[in-house]
């Protein structure tokens, strides 16, 4: 063979090798437009789960992120529903939460073996949240319906503290996330633990005292939260309500001491 056409040759299959194993151009806008197609994913085994989004993400926390539709073709390419953001410690499905997409979160719990995906329900990102504690904070009472059906066995995890020391009960009474917190109230385990204090000894009590949620209030109380436990700086839910001029919640707390 002449040199010239092998070396043509070499340079070709280099080319082909290195095309074949960079992902498609426009990948990001792809992804969030919700345009990308079986063909892009062709030769995906070699990228999909690489760097290639901004931050460092994996296409696939890019699509969860995003709520992309494109998220379940990334799936069914080779996508990893589990793989760590290591910068953040954050995986796909915490993504999927915090940002509040159901459907991105049902289908990358979906794509796992069952007992895989229970494991994820307790995997904890950077400050300790687990996708419990997202789904709380974005407020989606769906989620959490959809996240207990992962671990019919056992409802523990849906206690767990994060690094502050703060419950997924906690996060919903904090933003006032009022069905949330009804349905979390509605597991055995959360009531068991509806007093358990933070680091700085703040219950779901005062954290929902604290953000003026007078629905929030009254629904702990109901469950038997108790009035009187006090956080690390001497305050209980009656003086933080009284010092943040919560005015309804501060009467719901009056009348429940008078009850007693
Ligand atoms: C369900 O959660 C419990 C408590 O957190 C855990 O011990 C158990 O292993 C989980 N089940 C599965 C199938 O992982």
């Amino acid at each position: 063979m002449p040199p010239l056409l092998l070396l043509s040759l070499l340079l070709l299959s280099a080319f082909l090798a290195a095309s074949a194993s960079s992902p498609p151009q426009d990948l990001q806008v792809k992804i969030q437009d919700a345009t990308l197609t079986e063909d892009d994913l062709v030769s995906s085994s070699t990228w999909i789960n690489s760097a290639c989004c901004p931050n460092g993400l994996n296409a696939v926390c890019w699509a969860a992120k995003l709520g992309s539709k494109s998220l379940p073709l990334l799936l069914s390419k080779g996508g990893s529903a589990t793989l760590w953001h290591e910068e953040t410690k954050t995986s796909p499905s915490h993504f999927a939460a915090r940002e509040g997409f159901y459907h991105s979160l049902k289908a990358l719990l979906d794509s796992l073996p069952p007992s895989d995906a229970a494991l994820e329900l307790e995997r904890e990102d950077e400050h300790g949240n687990n996708v419990l504690h997202l789904a709380s904070l974005s407020g989606q009472v769906a989620m959490v319906n959809l996240l207990r059906s992962y671990n019919k066995s056992s409802d523990k995890w849906m206690v767990n503290a994060n690094h502050n020391g703060n419950t997924p009960l906690m996060f919903a009474a904090f933003f006032s996330h009022e069905k949330v917190l009804e349905r979390l109230l509605e597991v055995d385990s959360v009531v068991e633990g509806i007093d358990v204090q933070a680091g700085n000894g703040r219950t779901a009590l005062m954290l929902a005292a604290s953000s003026g949620c007078a629905e929030c209030v009254r629904k702990l109380l109901v469950k038997g939260a108790m009035l009187d436990l006090e956080c690390e700086d001497g305050a209980n839910a009656v003086s933080i309500a009284t010092e943040k001029g919560e005015a309804e919640v501060l009467q719901i707390l009056v009348d429940a001491r008078t009850e007693l």
